[in-house]
């Protein structure tokens, strides 16, 4: 098969990884790709939403499979364009990733259908956000209801602060069209998680579950990113939990997104606390996460496209997953999630059997892959525990210590 990955990330470049390793693989291709991506397939230079282009490059290239990465050209209808076109692809329809594209659509949807998740109120008018703030108190969260790059969420302490963040995303409009629809919702306490699942219809198959770090500094403090590292599977959420949120939180959404005539293909994560009453969706993604997929896939036996195939045939794909453990730590440039130089040489060495790396905000010149963005690469290791897969990483993360250009949390997956 000819496939095509759409996205130019940490998640993308893994996606290339799992794919190469696939026998039923002819032609790989990732638009537009990254630095790293080219040792592994053909990067052609077209923007993630330009779906025009992909299309047609989707069928000038023979294309058999395409696999959407990120979550803006979901938003943007590539699923449906691709399917008019006949040209197979495992994402979900526009009206699907509305899950994802719209927190107030997500919420009445949780509301309606009694899938666990924050009491929340939705508002289209900032006296009135203001006010129900006045009345709640904090800590308490505000969310703008559009896609905002995971910026757009705010865990506010004190009323202050959830006043400033309506003012931010109302007022200021600072998210654009994203932030004039927000939803306020109670803040949950507990241990958050992230369970991804392969989806077609009613079909749904669980990956092992995940934590990401969405902090930037060791102790989850400082603020927050799109992600500093991840581990998989997660000794505190039992089987008992994994089952209960398989169930009532994925099976659900699944089988009521198919009542509201909205059925669901492609990657459907939900992300969670797991609260003293049960796990509650954080929210719902319908792609897969990052960094969550760069440790996730490395513990799947099974061939990915054979994975990809059967589910959208409607067979079980029987998933296994190695009895391992898998630690990533992102390596960021100085100064992310705020102002950061690019074009730092990036110090690569030989990583060991059971390490790897995965490319992000990387580029390819002359001289070297340089950094090209905020969070530039993840380290990532397999080992029979986390303390050993940690250890394992953090061994080749020491070729990061000689430059002051990088930096990367010291914590992620030890101590768990
Ligand atoms: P999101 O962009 O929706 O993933 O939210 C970013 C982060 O904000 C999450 O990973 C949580 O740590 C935090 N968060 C979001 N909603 C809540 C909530 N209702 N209670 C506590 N923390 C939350
Ligand atoms: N790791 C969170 C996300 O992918 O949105």
């Amino acid at each position: 098969m000819n496939i095509l990955v759409v996205g130019r990330g940490g998640r993308e470049h893994s996606l290339i990884m799992q794919l190469e390793k696939s026998n039923k693989v002819d032609k790989l291709y990732a638009a537009p790709g990254n630095g790293g991506m080219g040792q592994h397939a053909t990067c052609v230079d077209i923007n993630e939403l330009d779906i025009d282009g992909l299309v047609h490059f989707a069928k000038e290239a023979a294309i058999d499979l395409t696999i959407v990465g990120p979550e803006a050209p979901l938003n943007a209808g590539i699923a449906d364009r691709f399917q008019a076109e006949n040209l197979a692809v495992f994402a979900p329809t526009e009206k699907a990733a509305l899950l994802e594209g719209s927190k107030s659509f997500a919420k009445d949807f949780m509301k309606k259908y009694d899938i666990p998740t924050a009491k929340y109120e939705t508002f289209t008018d900032a006296e009135a956000a203001k006010q129900y703030i006045e009345e709640q108190g904090a800590p308490i969260v505000v969310k703008a209801d559009g896609l905002a790059e995971g910026k757009g969420v705010i865990v506010a302490e004190t009323k202050q602060q959830a006043i400033e963040a309506i003012d931010h995303m109302m007022i200021e409009r600072k998210f654009a069209e994203a932030g004039t629809t927000i939803v306020i919702e109670e803040f949950l306490e507990g241990k958050e998680f992230s369970l991804m699942a392969f989806v077609h219809e009613n079909n749904v198959y669980p990956m092992m579950p995940a934590r990401d770090h969405k902090r930037a500094y060791d102790n989850d403090e400082g603020p927050n990113t799109g992600g500093m590292g991840a581990f998989a599977p997660v000794p505190d959420i039992t089987d008992a939990i994994l089952e209960y949120t398989e169930q009532v939180v994925l099976q659900k959404a699944a089988d009521s997104l198919m009542e509201e005539d909205r059925p669901f293909t492609g990657i459907l994560y939900a992300g969670l606390m797991n609260t003293a009453d049960g796990p509650k969706v954080i929210e719902f993604n319908t792609r897969f996460g990052d960094p969550e997929t760069q440790v996730v896939l490395p513990l799947m036996k099974n061939d990915l496209v054979q994975v990809i195939t059967d589910v959208m045939a409607g067979n079980d794909p029987e998933l296994e997953w190695k009895d391992e453990a898998c630690v990533g730590v992102v390596v960021a440039s100085t100064g992310y999630p705020g102002t950061y130089k690019k074009d730092a040489l990036i110090p690569f060495s030989e990583p060991a059997n059971n390490t790897f790396v995965v490319q992000a905000g990387t580029k390819k010149t002359d001289n070297g892959v340089v950094s090209n963005g905020g969070r530039v690469l993840l380290v990532g290791a397999v080992g029979g525990s986390l303390d050993a897969a940690a250890q394992f990483a953090y061994e080749y993360l020491h070729v990061f210590d000689s430059t002051d250009a990088f930096f990367y949390r010291k914590d992620i997956g030890t101590n768990v």
